[in-house]
């Protein structure tokens, strides 16, 4: 039995975000790393070395690559992360810091691994500390966000050292280190900067949605999320035209998609609904967006025109 009192509301969705719905870019990247980390035990048990391989999940802002990789995390119950006796850490996760020069990203990634610099350091021996104590957490991998800064403001030279030092921890003689990086579509242009590099990764895209072959999936996911919520889906958004219409306003990202789905849900809750309308997900829309109904996919007759990334402030078209 639901709670339906207003004050119960900010756990309803509590409970509704902490759901996580899988994809095929999802189950591709989890069936990968799982590889790369079998792979990568069974040669240190042989006490074997080789060089540690990448994986690249692209996709746009709001398309889930942030909650895919925390939650492949979490949910992985052989990885040890930050044992207090051992300090083993399996796998070391940060954004990439600004401005991502190559001695600021040295130094925030061996805060990450929980050393702090007294002094002024050159950027080659910041690394080189990175390493030692790469191998002294006994870290897997290390996952970089928002990777695709590592080319921000780069000039070709500097990407080099970038794309060198990253090459450098997968092909460490002692220690090698696998690399998870997640970012937009700009991380092509570090992954294509080097062959050598290219070679060395796997890559993994969040595609986009389709107004119309996603459009079963979409009304699915709706659908699911409503009951959760101990709502009904009301026979308005179970269409095929309002299915393109949230797909349009989600800016055609999967993450987003269900952000504003739940927003809606939010909505029909605030107004005590039993039944999810169309009008909640406008009312949501118009909260977020700060739009005028002529701009909201939800109501607007040419709604294909309306530019939902730019409204909803998610930055660039990557
Ligand atoms: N697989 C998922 N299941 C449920 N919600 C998701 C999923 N992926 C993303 N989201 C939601 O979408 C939003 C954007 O996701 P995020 O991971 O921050 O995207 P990105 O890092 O690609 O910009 C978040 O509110 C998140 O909760
Ligand atoms: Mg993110």
């Amino acid at each position: 039995m639901i709670d339906r009192t207003t004050s119960n509301i900010p756990r309803r969705i509590l409970a509704l975000r902490s759901i996580f719905s899988s994809n095929r870019a999802y189950r591709e990247f989890e069936e990968r790393f799982r590889y790369l980390l079998e792979r990568r035990r069974t040669e240190i048990d042989a006490d074997t070395v080789a060089e540690a391989r990448c994986i690249a999940l692209i996709g746009a802002s709001g398309s889930g690559k942030t909650t895919a990789i925390r939650h492949m995390i979490a949910t992985r119950p052989d990885l040890v992360l930050g044992d207090p006796v051992s300090g083993r850490l399996d796998v070391a996760s940060l954004p990439v810091p600004t401005p991502a020069t190559l001695k600021f990203v040295g130094q925030t990634t061996l805060a990450a691994l929980g050393f702090q610099l007294q002094r002024e350091r050159t950027a080659q021996t910041i690394w080189d500390m990175v390493k030692g104590h790469l191998h002294e957490r006994r870290t897997l991998f290390l996952h970089y966000d928002e990777a695709q800064d590592l080319a921000t403001h780069q000039t070709p030279k500097e990407m080099t050292s970038v794309v060198n030092t990253l090459k450098s921890l997968m092909q460490h003689p002692v220690w090698p280190v696998g690399l998870i990086l997640t970012g937009t579509a700009e991380l092509k242009t570090i992954i294509n900067h080097d062959a050598q590099l290219a070679r060395r990764i796997y890559p993994i895209e969040l595609p986009r949605l389709d107004l119309v072959f996603d459009a079963a999936r979409a009304l699915r996911l709706l659908q699911l999320y409503a009951e959760r919520a101990g709502l009904i889906a009301g026979a308005e958004v179970t269409t095929t035209e309002f299915a393109a219409r949230l797909i349009h306003a989600s800016a055609r990202e999967f993450g987003l998609l269900i952000e504003l789905v739940i927003a809606a849900l939010e909505e029909a809750m605030l107004t005590e609904a039993e039944i999810l309308q169309t009008g909640h997900f406008t009312a949501m829309f118009r909260k977020r967006a700060g739009c005028i109904d002529g701009l909201n996919p939800f109501v607007a007759s040419d709604f294909e025109h309306i530019d939902s990334r730019r409204l909803l402030d998610l930055g660039g078209d990557a």
